[in-house]
């Protein structure tokens, strides 16, 4: 196994700094209870990514209502999921842009409604769609999460978004439900981000394997599952690293 680039005191996260294509032969699939993920999807090289501001542009005031058009390494050439598809468990966002792709007639569609109650109010899309390998149901969450207005009414941390792409933690907090982690199980997000897979898993006691390639977006998922470890210690003061009983366990040579 490729060794980590950073592993947390307690060894609940994992990163690796590097290119998932090189990291990924190299993991344990044991350790991997699903891969969870939100991936270049190639729409650049298709559409490009800009739009429209629409009707809702004036009641946001000084809001920043357009999307980022920073590019996203791997979004300049059409995504490969044969990768990700040797893992067992495999949730994957903007899977309908390389829909034919991955296996016919198998898993299922996610949805997420980024608008909930309101109308559509500019070009760019009101619902992102997910594929999972197993199970059998479709579902939908309903989540605000558009420019301005989601900074507005329901943006994690004040609306301040620390990746062009990210996603709101509640939606993949949603997605480790939807592969069936238990307390303790192990995801992957080989396309980590800004780290959002990572903070759901640790703000529900997951643990979090995580792989980014680029330094600046890595730097930003270690501290901010850094401070997701902190707050759960926090809360959760028998889980620390140095907790007594811990100790006590080490001691007494128990797992
Ligand atoms: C769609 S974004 C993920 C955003 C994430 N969901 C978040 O909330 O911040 C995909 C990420 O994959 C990274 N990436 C692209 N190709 C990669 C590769 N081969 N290995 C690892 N990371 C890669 C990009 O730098 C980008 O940060």
């Amino acid at each position: 196994m490729t060794e980590p680039t950073w592993t947390s005191p307690c060894g609940s996260a994992k990163l690796w700094l590097g290119d998932c294509l090189e990291v990924l032969p190299t993991l344990d699939k044991g350790s991997v209870d699903a891969v969870v993920t939100d991936l270049p999807y190639g729409i650049s090289c298709v559409k490009g990514s800009s739009g429209k501001q629409g009707k809702y542009r004036g009641l946001v005031g000084d809001a920043r209502l357009s999307r980022s058009t920073e590019p996203v390494i791997g979004d300049d050439k059409p995504f490969d999921p044969a990768l990700l598809l040797t893992f067992d468990n495999v949730l994957t966002w903007g899977a309908n842009h390389y829909a034919t792709r991955i296996p016919e007639r198998s898993g299922r569609w996610l949805a997420w409604n980024k608008l909930e109650e309101l109308d559509s109010f500019d070009s760019f899309s009101d619902v992102e769609f997910a594929w999972h390998s197993n199970g059998k149901a479709s579902r939908i969450i309903s989540y605000m999460w558009k420019g301005g207005l989601a900074c507005r009414k329901r943006g994690e941390n004040n609306g301040k978004r620390n990746h062009p792409t990210q996603k709101p933690v509640a939606v993949m907090k949603w997605c480790l439900e939807q592969v069936g982690l238990s307390d303790g199980d192990t995801a992957l997000d080989p396309y980590m981000g800004s780290g959002t897979t990572g903070v759901a898993c640790i703000r529900t006691g997951r643990k979090f394997l995580g792989i980014e390639i680029e330094p600046r977006y890595f730097d930003i998922a270690r501290k901010r599952i850094e401070r997701s470890l902190k707050e759960r210690s926090e809360m959760f003061p028998a889980m620390r690293p140095d907790a007594p009983h811990k100790q006590l366990m080490l001691e007494s040579g128990t797992p």
